[in-house]
């Protein structure tokens, strides 16, 4: 039988009596109370909640992708849910107008109260970032300091736990290395794409070579730019090549995760490329988003801090600035542009492989 519906009251259900006490600004303890220390404090809070609900469907896409298999219908769950992640993540970024209302001044009457505390403690942040895929050998040193010297024992062995599980990187990385088309049997796509690159690559040559608004050595300055472009495509396709730019650093992405992501890139239109598509360009919004955060946090830093050191101890503005361009997860995704051909050089793909990846009414 199922159990009586009790009746239900908005406050109670919301818990608001909690929630709306839960704002105690410290300047009234040394003071007269700070006016815009509760609007610093409600800003905060309100970027943890939307923190705890943009994990919330993170953690429900990296279940999904732990599955053996990703069917159609998980994968489009999942990118619907990340659409809402990308809302959300605009929300927020547009929520630094809203902080930036305070004046530098009016901060400093509550501002040295808060030290030693620091947005490096948020641990939603930390949760967020190591959930999608930012590895601790990636920080920068002040930011891998701060992980050490910052946090309580408790929290760094909860994120450091956390490191070890798989991430939404390494999830996705697994479900394109198990996608089927590196391999078409009789159909050797790879070679006719590397056929089809290198005549695109020759013919780019050419129009170099026979420039004539170019001066001899900027003609020598765009083939040397032009032989790196062919090696980055010589890498691409050879393990070895690519083995190298992964111990470099210049690539984080397995080969044949890369080529699988190449290959839906290229044939979007394919009706079975589509969702995986929309996919992929979701993970580069994610990772867009955040950095756009990350950057309009600096630059108000700069604007309310000037110069001076952060709370948390590090160089503030210039800190933050560093993380904004190292602290990046999906960059593999962004350089797939780099190995897109013309629709026109695509290789053509025969009749029984278009079937497959198609369906029609
Ligand atoms: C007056 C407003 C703010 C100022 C002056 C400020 C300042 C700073 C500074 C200087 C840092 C570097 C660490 C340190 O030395 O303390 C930092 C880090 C951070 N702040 Fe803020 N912040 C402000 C508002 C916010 C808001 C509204 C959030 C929203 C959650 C936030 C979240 C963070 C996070 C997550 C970090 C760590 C970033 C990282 O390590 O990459 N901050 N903040």
């Amino acid at each position: 039988m199922n159990k009586p519906i009790e009746p239900c009251y908005y406050g109670d259900y919301l818990k608001l009596e909690q929630f709306l006490d839960a704002q105690k600004p410290v300047s009234g303890k040394y003071g007269e109370e700070a006016h815009d220390e509760t609007l610093f404090i409600i800003v905060h809070q309100a970027y943890e909640l939307w923190f705890k609900q943009i994990l919330h469907e993170l953690y429900s896409v990296i279940h999904l992708f732990k599955q053996e298999s990703v069917s159609e219908r998980d994968l489009s769950t999942v990118v619907h849910r990340l659409k809402r992640v990308v809302k959300i993540q605009h929300l927020i970024n547009d929520q630094i107008d809203i902080i930036e209302t305070m004046t530098p001044q009016d901060f400093l009457d509550f501002r040295n109260y808060l030290v030693p505390a620091s947005g490096f403690q948020s641990i939603q942040f930390k949760v967020l970032e190591i959930s999608l895929g930012l590895k601790s050998k990636q920080r920068i040193d002040f930011d891998k300091q701060s992980f050490y010297n910052r946090l309580t024992d408790e929290h760094r062995k909860f994120l450091e736990e956390l490191e070890g599980q798989d991430s939404l990187f390494e999830v996705v990385e697994k479900w394109l290395e198990r996608l089927p088309f590196l391999n078409f049997g009789k159909f050797n796509f790879w070679q006719q794409y590397q056929k089809a690159t290198n005549e695109m690559l020759d013919q780019e040559k050419h129009i170099i070579e026979n420039n004539t608004l170019l001066s001899e050595i900027e003609v020598r300055h765009q083939l040397k730019e032009h032989a790196n472009t062919r090696l980055n495509f010589e890498a691409l396709l050879d393990e070895k090549e690519y083995q190298k730019a992964i111990e470099a650093g210049r690539v984080r992405l397995s080969q044949k995760a890369t080529l699988s992501a190449l290959f839906i890139s290229m044939y979007r239109e394919e009706p079975l490329m589509n969702l995986p598509f929309q996919f992929i360009t979701l993970l580069t919004e994610v990772d867009e988003a955040l950095t756009l955060w990350r950057y309009k946090h600096m630059m108000m830093v700069q604007r309310m801090l000037g110069t001076k050191i952060g709370t948390g101890g590090s160089s503030g503005h210039d800190y933050l600035k560093r993380t904004t361009e190292s602290n990046r997860i999906f960059t593999d995704f962004y350089n797939l542009a780099t190995f897109l051909l013309p629709k026109q050089a695509m290789p053509e793909l025969p009749e029984s492989i278009k079937k497959a990846l198609g369906f029609s009414y």
